[in-house]
């Protein structure tokens, strides 16, 4: 037996969650719904960040998330949790873990879980302590963490069990930072990579080993980032994937802490992306690429993803709200995940991350807009009022004239709109907020390639929900996710073909059904 699997209590579990669960349940009560989502996952009351723990198990599968269950501002860390048979249906299922053991005692950080060849399931998550027992002050104390389920049978997984520490934190050797596992099998022997920042301030990711998934060594530093401003790696993710040759490559993913802003990239507070390369066991990752983000979006931070029974790599991420003014904090809840990826490496060498293909099971009333063109200056209402809404749009840029193809969601009668539109002099998919009434505004630029900005076919999917839209473009090759928090009012969607032509193949808007967690 590890010795240091000993979880040593400080308060009790069970009193803990229920006390959290009255707490999500006073902010539900009092809940605003003017922007909370119908088709996106987020806690019936409380701030949310991080998606946790995500995995397929007993035919459900699992969100769980970082929850702060008695404010809508980041607190001491709770494991919320939903599942769901189908990806479209979900359920809320009981508080998952609650501070209660001494190493966890200002905090259950983000984790991940496994199912191993014999379909156990298994959490790893980070314990967290400021190391002065009060405040950040002082810096912090990390460990990585077990659990596993009370009850294996439970599909719903309702209970789990806390096992103890895994991995102590070498504090000589660390900056505070010490968290966020992400665990995985090659050639059967199991690897646990989680971020770290060095001694010198230095964001790595740190490789440990194990044959039965308690017992862990150090192996090496996985990866260093090359950037010295930045300090740490949150979240970091590392899975294979196959090329469209049949060749494998390794996916590095991390949330970068301390990049600096460079044009268009990294306009985010911290920014989360990927870099392709090559690894094999006894290894550092090798790097191919530069970083590239994950998407363009304001509001993205903190993925995680998984490998559904499929062999699909399934990617959800965090819609973090960065910039104050964040006024869905007043309305008893805070914070959303993005929509379900599936994460593909194209034939262009790039990762490609579209909706999970269950989720066209959304789709209620369709309306079939034909193709024509948008004169100069010309508009096109596609609807009167929206909450929840998924448009499908292709544009011959071949025969477009316009210096901007805009598409306002979220118009309101006092004027305020999000525009999402395709500019011709920038080259570039861009998300722009100036027109908001509420909330940070700014606007971010997805780039297209030579080949994109030629195309006869520029495709876009816009879901619009009631605070947030996400876009893919060309089948998510880019993609932008931001919260767009409108006035009161019908929101209407409308096509807008500036100082020039548009010419539209396709155009379809589909009425998105909720996932049942409003
Ligand atoms: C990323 C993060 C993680 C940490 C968690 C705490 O958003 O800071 O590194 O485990 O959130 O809530």
């Amino acid at each position: 037996m590890n010795e240091l699997l000993t979880p040593h209590e400080f308060t009790n579990h069970d009193a803990a969650l229920a006390k959290a669960e009255q707490g999500v349940a006073n902010l539900a009560s009092v809940r605003n719904n003017r922007w909370y989502p119908r088709f996106h996952i987020a806690s019936n009351g409380g701030w949310i960040n991080d998606p946790n723990g995500l995995c397929y198990y007993g035919g459900r599968w699992h969100v769980f998330y970082q929850l702060h269950p008695y404010g809508t501002q980041w607190g001491p860390m709770h494991w919320g949790h939903v599942s769901s048979e189908d990806m479209l249906h979900w359920q809320r299922e009981p508080i998952a873990f609650a501070p209660s053991l001494e190493e966890e005692r200002n905090g259950v950080f983000s984790g991940s879980a496994i199912v191993d060849e014999h379909g156990d399931v298994r959490f790893f998550y980070t314990g967290h302590r400021w190391a002065n027992g009060t405040d950040n002050t002082g810096g912090e104390w990390q460990v990585q963490m077990l659990a596993t389920p009370e009850n294996p049978n439970d599909a719903h997984l309702q209970r789990l069990t806390k096992r103890g520490v895994v991995v102590d934190c070498p504090r000589e050797q660390v900056h505070w930072h010490f968290r966020d596992p992400k665990v995985w099998n090659t050639d059967g022997t199991w690897y646990m990579t989680f971020g770290v920042s060095s001694a010198d301030q230095r964001g790595q990711m740190w490789l440990y080993t194990s044959t039965d998934l308690e017992h862990w060594s150090f192996d090496r530093v996985l990866f260093e980032h090359p950037d010295p401003n930045v300090f740490m790696l949150e979240c970091p993710d590392f899975f294979p994937v196959t090329a469209p040759d049949g060749s494998q490559k390794w996916v590095i993913g991390f949330s970068a802490m301390g990049a600096k802003a460079d044009g268009f990239m990294n306009r985010n507070t911290n920014n989360a992306g990927y870099m392709i390369g090559t690894w094999n066991p006894g290894e550092s990752f090798q790097p191919e690429t530069e970083f590239r983000l994950w998407d363009w979006g304001h509001n993205f931070y903190a993925p995680q993803s998984f490998t559904a029974p499929d062999g699909r790599q399934i990617m959800y991420g965090w819609m973090s709200p960065f910039v104050q003014p964040i006024p869905m904090e007043n309305d008893g809840w805070c914070g959303q995940l993005t929509l379900a990826r599936e994460i593909t490496l194209g034939e262009d060498g790039d990762l490609h991350t579209t909706p999970m293909r269950e989720l066209e099971g959304l789709r209620g009333s369709t309306k079939d807009f034909d193709n024509s063109t948008l004169g100069v200056n010309e508009e096109l209402l596609i609807a009167d009022t929206a909450t929840a809404t998924e448009l499908e749009i292709e544009f011959d840029l071949t025969q477009s004239t316009a210096e901007r193809i805009s598409l306002h969601v979220h118009e309101t009668q006092d004027g305020s709109f999000t525009n999402v539109a395709f500019d011709a002099q920038m080259g570039r998919i861009v998300l722009d907020r100036v027109a908001n009434a509420r909330g940070d505004k700014g606007y971010r630029a997805a780039p297209l390639d030579a080949a994109e900005l030629q195309s006869s076919h520029l495709r876009l999917r816009v879901f619009v929900d009631r605070g947030s839209v996400e876009v893919y473009v060309n089948d998510g090759h880019q993609v932008l996710s931001s919260y767009s928090l409108p006035s009161s009012g019908p929101r209407a969607i409308r096509l807008i073909a500036e100082s020039g032509t548009a010419t539209i193949n396709r155009l379809v808007r589909h009425e998105l059904k909720s996932i049942g967690l409003e």
